[in-house]
């Protein structure tokens, strides 16, 4: 398959979860991908021989993606290195739920600072680049609860409606330069970040959802392909769900 042959990727946070499934979605689909993390440990080398597995070139990154300074870094290396950056996912995020009397600033900040600003910051870093290629694909991963909201998250719910304006002002700010930016806004998407939830909580999110089951991260994957590939030219500044048609 080689929807995305001789293009580059970066996604961020992707050393497990949907960045993860991303990764190895791309290389399957011909891109070299490189990744970043927190830290590139067992888990994340490991996700760097899959991605080379598909006989492309990948490599992770350690690099704080709320960190304007570290991400610039990161992105003036993977061009070093890689020569181009056509893709850009911004998938790193984190969650400190809490409701709202009960939460601290340093919650809000930093769910503001990992899921938010950390677009930002490499939108900044890699606009200059696809600028001058003429080109590039930008895939901002927001969440439905930051179209609908959410009891309980008004700080992870918050940033996520914040990844979503912030694709459209980018779409309409570097259309014109041929950098499309659109976001995905996934469901109940089954990984590490929702394993924690109880049975009983997961059986009740299933019931919602008119398709009876979580996502998986290749569902999402699957998604961001599309946004990341040719098959998506026109399509620019939109948000797509990927939840079983629990927001609709
Ligand atoms: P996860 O917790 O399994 O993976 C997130 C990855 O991001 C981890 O590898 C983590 O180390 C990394 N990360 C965290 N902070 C970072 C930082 N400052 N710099 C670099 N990397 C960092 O989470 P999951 O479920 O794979 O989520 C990925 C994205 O999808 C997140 O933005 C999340 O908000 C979003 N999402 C997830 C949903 C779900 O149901 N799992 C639903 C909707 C959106």
């Amino acid at each position: 398959m080689t929807l995305l042959k001789g293009k580059v990727a970066l996604v961020t946070g992707a050393a497990r979860g949907i960045g993860k499934a991303i990764a190895l979605k791309f290389a399957s689909e011909g891109a070299d991908v490189v990744f970043t993390d927190l830290v590139i440990d067992e888990t994340g080398l490991a996700t760097q021989k899959e991605i080379e597995n598909f006989g492309v070139k990948g490599k992770g990154y350690a690099s704080n993606a709320a960190n304007f300074e570290e991400a610039h870094k990161v992105v003036g290396e993977i061009v070093k290195e890689f020569g181009r950056i056509d893709i850009l996912v911004n998938n790193a995020g984190i969650t400190r739920d809490g409701l709202m009397m009960r939460m601290t600033e340093q919650q809000w900040d930093s769910v503001i600072q990992v899921n938010l600003k950390s677009a930002f910051n490499f939108i900044h870093a890699v606009t200059p680049v696809m600028m001058k290629q003429k080109g590039g694909s930008i895939i901002n991963m927001a969440s439905v609860v930051g179209v609908s909201g959410n009891a309980g998250q008004a700080n992870y719910a918050a940033s996520k409606a914040g990844m979503i304006g912030l694709a459209k002002s980018i779409a309409k700010e570097l259309g014109s330069r041929g950098i499309r930016a659109n976001a995905i806004a996934p469901g109940f998407i089954i990984t590490d970040m929702t394993a924690g939830l109880s049975e009983d909580v997961k059986a009740e999110w299933a019931k919602q959802i008119p398709l009876r089951r979580g996502g998986t991260p290749e569902d999402v994957a699957n998604v961001a392909t599309f946004l990341a590939s040719d098959l998506s030219s026109y399509v620019t500044g939109q948000t797509i769900h990927c939840c079983g048609g629990m927001n609709t």
